[in-house]
Parts: structure tokens; sequence; C-alpha cells
């Protein structure tokens, strides 16, 4: 029977799910990082090392665990492509998806659940936003810009926006922007995404980060991305002539930003929102 001691419970539940970063000691983050380039420089600046049979054979993906601040710190990259034999970065939703399913997974399985899920990389980035190349973006949430369904109910789950957490005062404290990130499957873009990356009020634009999003969700653990502007997406210069051009100052950046996050998330004073 639903007693007032019941309700009392279902109160501070509610209170603490919502209340999750600020009052609780974070002990462990999951950092999906796509591209082996992007993640490397923090990698080594950590000092973090590759954890062998981390993941089920005939996956790509790869975990590098350490500590830092007190917290347990998974990088995990999706690895190189040998299943079309072309050795390069498993880009895209896909192993985005699955690596960082299995990811948490196996961090529930070991007994020390990840309770953020921070996913670092590279974006494109738009004038019309105020952004610039090397600018670091803190998301507020995310979107699909490819997944165009144009059927009642399916045409929202096409999008699949979700809001994330807030990091409005991290970004204020660290002095960087925040802004939502859009995905798609694709590094250039076609009308039809544009539509849809204005719709959203786009200011980053990626390949995984709304897939992570959703997965961190199913396990009801809070994504935050960190992004960093390779590209202008509504500016002159050819995306991956841009791209490539800065992915190296990129993964610089991600280096000297993702550990001012991760302190400040894990900071026990809990300034987060
Ligand atoms: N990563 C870096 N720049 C990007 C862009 N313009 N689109 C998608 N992913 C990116």
């Amino acid at each position: 029977p639903f007693t007032a001691c019941t309700f009392l419970l279902l109160f501070f539940a509610a209170l603490v799910s919502s209340t999750k970063l600020e009052s609780m000691t974070i002990q462990h983050v999951l950092v999906p990082i796509v591209m082996e380039a992007e993640a490397k420089p923090f990698v080594d600046h950590l000092g973090l090392e590759l954890v062998e049979g981390f993941f089920p054979p005939h996956t790509p993906f790869l975990a590098y665990q350490g500590e830092h601040h007190n917290c347990k710190v998974t990088v995990v990259t999706m690895g190189k492509d040998t299943v079309y034999g072309t050795g390069m970065d498993n880009v895209g939703t896909t192993s985005a998806a699955l690596g960082t399913f299995l990811a948490l997974s196996r961090s529930e399985a070991d007994g020390n659940p990840a309770q953020l899920v921070m996913n670092a990389g590279t974006c494109g980035g738009f004038q019309r936003q105020g952004g610039g190349i090397g600018d670091v973006y803190l998301t507020t949430g995310v979107a699909h810009h490819d997944r165009r369904i144009p059927i009642p109910g399916f045409d929202v789950y096409g999008i699949g926006k979700l809001e994330t957490l807030n990091p409005t005062t991290m970004a204020k404290t660290l002095g960087y922007k925040t802004g939502i990130c859009t995905t798609g499957n694709s590094l250039d873009w076609v009308e039809k995404d544009d539509e849809f990356m204005k719709d959203n009020n786009a200011s980053c634009k990626d390949m995984e980060a709304a897939s992570i999003a959703w997965i961190a969700k199913m396990h009801d653990v809070p994504y935050l991305g960190v992004k960093v502007v390779t590209d202008i997406v509504d500016g002159p210069h050819p995306t991956q002539d841009e791209f490539l051009e800065n992915l190296h100052s990129a993964a610089k950046s991600l280096q000297d930003a993702l550990p001012k996050v991760l302190e400040y998330v894990t900071d026990k004073t809990g300034q987060s929102d």
C-alpha cells in the first residue's frame, strides 16, 4: 500500500537523482573519444594504460585506464577499421554507440559503474553562432541532423533531441563556450542537414555525440560533451582541409581542457549545475 512513507521515499529518490553531480562524489568517468589522434595527447598526459581484454573479442575498441584526482578514468576509443580493410578510425554513430554501450556494461559488471560519460572530440563550429577554430564547447544538448523520417512521431524520434547535463556555470568558470551539438554520419552536409542544424540551434556539428548521449541516457548516466572546433561549417574553406589542418592542435587543446573539466566535475565542493 502507498503510505506517506512511500511518498517520502519517492520524493527523496527523485531529489537525489536530479542533483546527482552536485551531491555525489564521482569516482569513475568514462571518456569516449572516437579517434586515436584526438585521444592520444590526453591519454599520455594522464599516463593512462591500455587494458587488454576490456572489450569482447572481435570488437575494435580500445580502453585506457588510470586515476586522476582520486577518480577512475576510462578513455575509450573506437579503434581502427578492419571490416572494410581501410585501417581508418571507426568514426560515426554505429561504432560510438556500440563502444560506449560495451564500456558502460563492463564498468557495471566490474562493480565500479561510470557515473559520468564525458564525450570528447572535435567538431565543426558555426560562424553564425560566434564559433571560431580552437574554441572549446561544453554541450548543453544533442540532436541528430541527418535522420529525416517525415511520419508523425517518427520525425521527433529521428531528430532524437536530448537535453544533457547543464554545464553553464562550469563553462563560465573555465572560460569555455556552451551550445547544442548535432550529429550526423557525414563530415560534409547537405541543405536538409543545415535546416535541421538551424532548427536545433546547433553550435557544434559532430559524428557521434547524439548516439553516445542516447546510450548514456539508457544507462541513466549523465552525458557531457567537450568539443573543440577544427573547422567552420558555414565558412569559406572545405571542411576536410580545415579539419586535417587543425586536428593535431585540437587534440592538444583537448589535452589541456579535459583535465580541467575532469577536475571541475570531481571537485568535492561540487560547483556544477
Ligand atoms: N568533426 C570535426 N569537424 C566536423 C564536421 N564539420 N562535421 C562532423 N564532424 C566533425
